[in-house]
């Protein structure tokens, strides 16, 4: 794997909604391994399969039932090793969701920590002997009674348990269960919820005495972070919608999700100037090491793209283009690039995950409504869109928003400034906004320069901080005029209506 596959752009899968390889309705394994070139094709270097182990839910996978073994609606341990090898040999790498906070009532463990106050595993969970009152958790009071008496804390819901993350076995219990995938060759993680690991007391999120954002989930997430470390050429990325910006590079975890700028990004690219002007100040203050995205597989971070832009395209364009060339590593969720919309018959997180819109195959008469996901019937309701944004459709078009992110992507991931440079010299102006990526290899700096205009006219950007005289030659529009920077560093920039520029300095 090329040491810069974790600079690229990454795609969120949901295995169970991507593609069906055995024709029971329930996307796998191999029918993800069969879409590797596909998204070698959209030039993503990494994907985060959310989880993939057996579970109790049978849905998004974040109750575990075992940590060890492969959900079973998904294939094997043999097919997820095909999955690695065939990523790998595509320059793709593979983050798996692992879920640290909870397991699923039904894990033998849990099981075993109900059965008795005196099993020996009954201190691997949160037990108290009585249910405390006056905790909220999620709008719920978190704690439930057991079956041998006693109470157990479960910060989401009565089917996924905490750990006790402050015992040293827990702990290295998880520790063992990342070597064993990090050993089979997943290139990382995304760890959830880990600003939940360890609770304090009641009140929210107060140092000491809180549930969440407690110090010693750095504790826990620090030991993590030293195992991942003892690999080579690895990753992890962590999710704490509540405070994000404690993980990033500097903390425990080393990178986290932006939570909290994607709906910026969104009011940004529908040319809103005070969004306009976090977006920038999210970009030249954000620790390193933050990952950015515009939705997800929960309802909570927001609508899919599609429905949030109303199905605008200029605003869908910028706000993917404004998401994929920071200095974050930026995420998009599956199907985004093809401008899935929700399922119109659904609400709240289904919504967002249904099956992949791979064609238009609608077959009314049977009921049968597969679009290329399934040879039968998904397992759930299509995306409201999928008879025009769907992949045959717009691999035929040159104009298509799938046509259009492979472009972006592409020139993300043919500039080292782009995947890896910092980001320096920002400005926000009204509607135009405006950076630099920079990366010095060597005796050598190379220089990109991204002007957005996200208002409804032209407008010109009043750029400096140049070198003396630079030439700016043009890389986005392909074919557009270049520029040039006057003795001082200073350029002005004329950008189209609801379009971006990209110059190499040089
Ligand atoms: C966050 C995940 O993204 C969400 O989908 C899940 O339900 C909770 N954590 C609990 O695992």
């Amino acid at each position: 794997m090329p040491a810069t596959w974790k600079n690229g752009v990454f795609a969120e899968i949901y295995v169970r909604g991507y593609k069906d390889s055995n024709g029971d309705g329930i996307g796998d394994l191999p029918g993800l391994t069969q879409s590797l070139d596909y998204l070698k094709d959209l030039g993503i270097t990494g994907i985060w399969l959310m989880p993939v182990t057996q579970s109790l839910d049978r849905d998004h996978g974040y109750a575990v039932a075992n940590y060890r073994s492969i959900e079973s609606d998904y294939g094997t341990l043999a097919d997820f090793d095909e999955l690695l090898r065939q990523a790998h040999l595509r320059g793709i790498g593979v983050v798996i969701d692992y879920v640290i906070n909870h397991s699923a009532s039904s894990n033998a463990l849990f099981l075993n920590s109900d059965n008795s106050p005196s099993n020996t595993y009954r201190d691997w969970y949160v037990w108290q002997n009585n249910a405390p009152s006056g905790w909220n958790v999620f709008g719920s009071n978190p704690w439930y009674l057991g079956n041998a008496g006693g109470a157990y804390f479960a910060a989401f819901t009565r089917t996924m348990p905490d750990f006790n993350l402050r015992k040293a076995e827990v702990v290295a219990y998880h520790h063992d269960n990342l070597r064993l995938w990090l050993n089979r060759g997943v290139d990382g993680f995304r760890f959830d919820a880990v600003g939940n690991l360890v609770e304090n007391g009641p009140n929210g999120s107060t140092p000491g005495s809180g549930w969440e954002s407690q110090p010693e989930n750095h504790v826990v997430m620090n030991g993590v972070r030293q195992v991942v470390a003892g690999y080579t050429n690895r990753y992890m990325v962590c999710e704490s919608p509540a405070a994000p910006l404690l993980f990033g590079a500097a903390n425990s975890c080393g990178s986290a999700f932006a939570f909290g700028l994607q709906g910026d990004v969104v009011n940004a690219a529908r040319g809103n100037t005070a969004a306009i002007s976090r977006v920038s100040a999210y970009f030249t203050a954000a620790p390193a090491g933050m990952a950015s995205f515009i939705s997800n597989h929960d309802s909570f971070a927001g609508d899919r793209l599609w429905d949030q832009a109303g199905g605008d395209n200029a605003v869908y364009r910028l706000a993917a283009a404004t998401n994929l060339l920071q200095g974050t590593t930026p995420f998009i969720y599956y199907g985004e690039e093809i401008g899935m919309a929700g399922a119109s018959s659904l609400t709240g997180d289904p919504r967002l995950r249904t099956p992949m819109s791979w064609s238009s195959n609608n077959i009314a008469s049977s009921n049968v409504d597969p679009a290329g996901f399934s040879t039968r019937a998904g397992f759930r309701a299509n995306s409201a869109n999928v008879a025009s944004n769907n992949v045959v459709a717009q691999q035929g078009n040159a104009n298509s928003l799938l046509n259009y992110y492979k472009q972006v992507i592409a020139l993300r991931t043919s500039r080292p400034s782009l995947m890896q440079g910092n980001h320096a010299g920002a400005t926000a102006s009204g509607t135009v906004m405006s950076f630099r990526r920079e990366v010095t290899t060597g005796a050598t700096t190379e220089r990109t320069l991204v002007v957005f205009n996200y208002g409804a006219a032209a407008a010109t950007a009043n750029v400096s901080g140049l070198p003396s005289s630079a030439a700016l030659r043009r890389l986005w529009p392909v074919g557009a005029a270049g520029a040039a920077a006057d003795a001082s560093g200073a350029a002005l920039i004329g950008v189209p209506a609801q379009s971006f520029a990209v110059f190499a300095v040089e």
